[in-house]
């Protein structure tokens, strides 16, 4: 079967680990015809703006992406193009499993969590101004429908995957009335599964917690905010950015990315590690029912990441992107 998927490089590293990855999917012998899309940096002088409405048709025509990260400018330009692109898609859920691959070094030994992020409202509504000079207002939206629709997701998610136990994080002693919604709703839905696990933190006892001792949790979740910045506290129990992939789940379209961002200060240089994007992809593959596909580059991955020399330099190796993407390859042809 052939399959057609919305392909977007997207800024800095974004099209050398893209690349990556489709070669990758190229060697497993998935057909797949990729529709190519820019966004980004290189949209707002072509077209501009950073997500042109060909990258929202191709997604709804594909109905399935794989995306490089977008840059988004601190403090000023354009609203995020990727925040914009999961409110259009309606892509309420942002899946992160972090995980321990042996071989590749960090503090923990058996980490295995999930991060389940609500991705459309919270503060990242945008809603923003200037009240009088030098006194600036954000607005943090969360609603019933959108705080219990991600917590029947992630329960539904726990069924699915035989994940035992949800901890919903929150800071509902300061902020009463928004966490205590997005809780209250948590609380609803936990009553209809009894059979998983439901326990309830604050962000900063989790943020201790996860450092102490991350291998008690199962999965994570979180509001928007929280959500993105405890990813990124995630990723750094397993090796940093360069190994966690990710998914922007909707109820029509899906879009796999990593969670590491367009990485300016390595861009160009190919010794971004591709292993999120390549381990995205692998994600993609598995939502396409071709599980023995991505269980041959899933165990390909494991054997070459053994040899420290095989690794990028985050990862305290000296190989590069393409050296990397090529030893795989073939040991994926070799397997
Ligand atoms: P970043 O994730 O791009 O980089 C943080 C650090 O991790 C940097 O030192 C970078 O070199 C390193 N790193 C990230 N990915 C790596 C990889 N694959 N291999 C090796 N090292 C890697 O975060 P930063 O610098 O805060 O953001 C850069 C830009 O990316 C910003 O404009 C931000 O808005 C955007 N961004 C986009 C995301 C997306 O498109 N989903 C997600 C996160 C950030």
């Amino acid at each position: 079967m052939k399959y057609k998927v919305t392909l977007i490089p997207g800024d800095g590293i974004g099209p050398e680990v893209t690349d990556a990855a489709k070669r990758v999917l190229e060697s497993v012998q998935i057909d797949i015809n990729w529709e190519e899309v820019d966004a980004g940096m290189s949209s707002i002088s072509k077209y501009g703006k950073p997500l042109p409405d060909q990258v929202i048709n191709s997604i709804k025509r594909n109905k399935i992406a794989l995306k490089g990260p977008l840059t988004t400018m601190v403090a000023k330009g354009f609203n995020s193009a990727n925040v914009e692109l999961r409110k259009k898609l309606d892509l309420y859920a942002n899946v992160r499993p972090i995980f321990k691959i042996p071989g590749i070094e960090s503090r923990y030994d058996k980490v295995d969590l999930i991060v389940i992020r609500e991705n459309t409202e919270d503060l990242y509504s945008g809603i923003e101004h200037i009240i009088s000079p030098g006194v600036a207002e954000s607005l943090k939206v969360i609603t019933k429908h959108a705080s219990s629709r991600i917590a029947k997701f992630a329960f539904q998610y726990a069924q699915k995957h035989g994940r035992k136990k949800i901890t919903v994080v929150h800071k509902a002693n300061i902020m009463k009335l928004t966490d205590g919604l997005f809780l209250d709703c948590a609380r609803d839905i936990s009553k209809k599964f009894p059979d998983i696990e439901y326990e309830e933190m604050i962000v900063d006892n989790l943020s201790m917690q996860l450092v102490l001792n991350p291998e008690r949790f199962d999965i994570l979740l979180l509001s928007n905010l929280y959500g993105d910045i405890i990813s990124d506290l995630c990723a750094g129990l397993v090796g940093g950015l360069g190994v966690v992939p990710g998914s922007n789940v909707g109820d029509k379209y899906t879009v796999y990315e990593s969670v590491h961002g367009s990485a300016l200060d390595i861009a160009g240089k190919n010794i971004a590690n591709p292993l999120a994007t390549i381990l995205s992809a692998v994600l993609m593959l598995k939502h396409l029912s071709k599980n023995k596909e991505a269980d041959q580059i899933m165990s390909s991955i494991k054997e070459v990441v053994k040899d420290k020399q095989n690794l990028t330099p985050d990862l305290g190796g000296t190989s590069t992107t393409t050296a990397f993407t090529d030893k795989l390859i073939s040991k994926i042809y070799n397997s």
